[in-house]
């Protein structure tokens, strides 16, 4: 009798400890404790944006790079101190822009004021992404609420989990297929380079000295590339040079990424890639020539990306300030 119902009961205690994370965050997160919350975060990114038109890039990849290392749980934001290296202090420099991190402090302080130790730093990230993305054109999605800050924020935990330009297709979408995303929603995802920068020495290797063959990669569009290398001439001496993602609608966000990537504009060798490999083309192309399926997947992949790895109860806090643990850990 007792070992006929074992395993009944070993499927119970599966289920329920399996229960996915995004079944216990809620959209209402905060309409109790907090009502205004998603009003405040809405009013401080409207007027950051206005006055600094990079915030809404800059933050989508903060936020994918929060979710990617540890999870969605602001482990990006913490700043380094004589015990720990920081995530955002990385070797491979994250070059993690100012105005994101800035937002995000302005909207946590003025909903401390209003609800003090209330509304997690990682919930005010998820929700100024949503927020700055739509404001610049892009898609509106629902973003789910309760996530926990965490306790570790460690530079070491970078390097393995964010992808770098630098990567073969192979190796993108085995890090993307590791945190459950499928090539599909890799192409998706990879779209948020319709907006935003890139410093020159991630694409430097395509424009100068590309092989004994031809100094440019013969990939990219001729103009293209010399406009890059007029751009980027002095780079070395001055690192901080850098060049739109998407060279037609730098600031809006759109298609027009998928679009550039046949016509030789794709910016960064993994871009370029998006296009060239079998595997992620068709979906390249779909993107390409619709804005609607983009939007639509694009919007399902930042929910999904917006779970990874949230963390709830006991295994995360609402942090004070959203650069240091309430308890500055070693
Ligand atoms: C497919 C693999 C990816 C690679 C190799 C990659 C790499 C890069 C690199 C090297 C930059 C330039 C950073 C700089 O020079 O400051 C960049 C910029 C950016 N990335 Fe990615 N990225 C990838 C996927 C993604 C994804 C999935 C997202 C978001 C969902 C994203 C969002 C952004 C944004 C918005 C910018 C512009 C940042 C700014 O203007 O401040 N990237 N990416
Ligand atoms: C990383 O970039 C920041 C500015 O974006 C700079 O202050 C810092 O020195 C860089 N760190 C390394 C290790 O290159
Ligand atoms: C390219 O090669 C030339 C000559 O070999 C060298 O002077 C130059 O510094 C190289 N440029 C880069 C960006 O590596
Ligand atoms: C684009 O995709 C949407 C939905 O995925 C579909 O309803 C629409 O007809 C498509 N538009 C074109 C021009 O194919």
């Amino acid at each position: 009798m007792s070992l006929l119902l074992l395993p009944f009961i070993l499927v119970i205690i599966f289920s329920l400890t399996s229960v996915p994370a995004e079944s216990s965050l809620s959209t209402t997160y905060y309409s109790k404790t907090c009502p205004r919350a998603q009003q405040i975060v809405l009013d401080i990114i409207t007027s950051k944006q206005i006055t600094s038109p990079t915030t809404a890039a800059g933050t989508l990849r903060l936020f994918f790079h929060d979710c990617m290392v540890e999870g969605c749980d602001a482990s990006v934001l913490i700043s380094s101190n004589i015990f720990n290296k920081a995530e955002r202090d990385a070797d491979i420099n994250l070059s993690l822009p100012g105005d994101a991190f800035d937002v995000i402090v302005r909207a946590k302080t003025a909903i401390e004021l209003e609800c003090p130790g209330t509304v997690s730093c990682s919930d005010i990230l998820a929700l100024a992404t949503r927020d700055l993305v739509s404001m610049v054109g892009g898609p509106f999605y629902q973003v789910w609420l309760g996530r926990k800050d965490g306790y570790v924020s460690k530079a070491s935990r970078v390097e393995l989990n964010v992808p770098k330009p630098t990567m073969g297709m192979s190796e993108i979408i085995t890090l993307f297929t590791s945190k459950g995303f499928t090539i599909q929603e890799t192409v998706a995802l990879s779209g948020a380079h319709t907006i935003g920068f890139s410093h020159c020495k991630e694409f430097a290797t395509r424009i100068f000295n590309f092989s004994k063959y031809s100094s440019v990669d013969p990939t990219l569009n001729p103009r293209f590339a010399q406009g890059l290398k007029n751009a980027c001439a002095n780079f070395q001496s001055k690192p901080t040079m850098s060049v739109f993602n998407d060279l037609m609608t730098p600031n809006k966000f759109d298609n027009m990424y998928y679009q550039n990537l046949p016509r030789g504009l794709g910016l960064l060798a993994t871009d370029r890639a998006m296009i060239e490999d079998s595997r992620t083309r068709p979906f390249a192309m779909m993107y390409a020539n619709n804005q609607t399926t983009f939007f639509e997947d694009f919007a399902r992949a930042m929910e999904k990306l917006s779970f990874l790895g949230v963390k709830q109860g006991r295994w995360g806090e609402v942090r004070h300030r959203c650069d240091a643990f309430n308890n500055i850990k070693t």
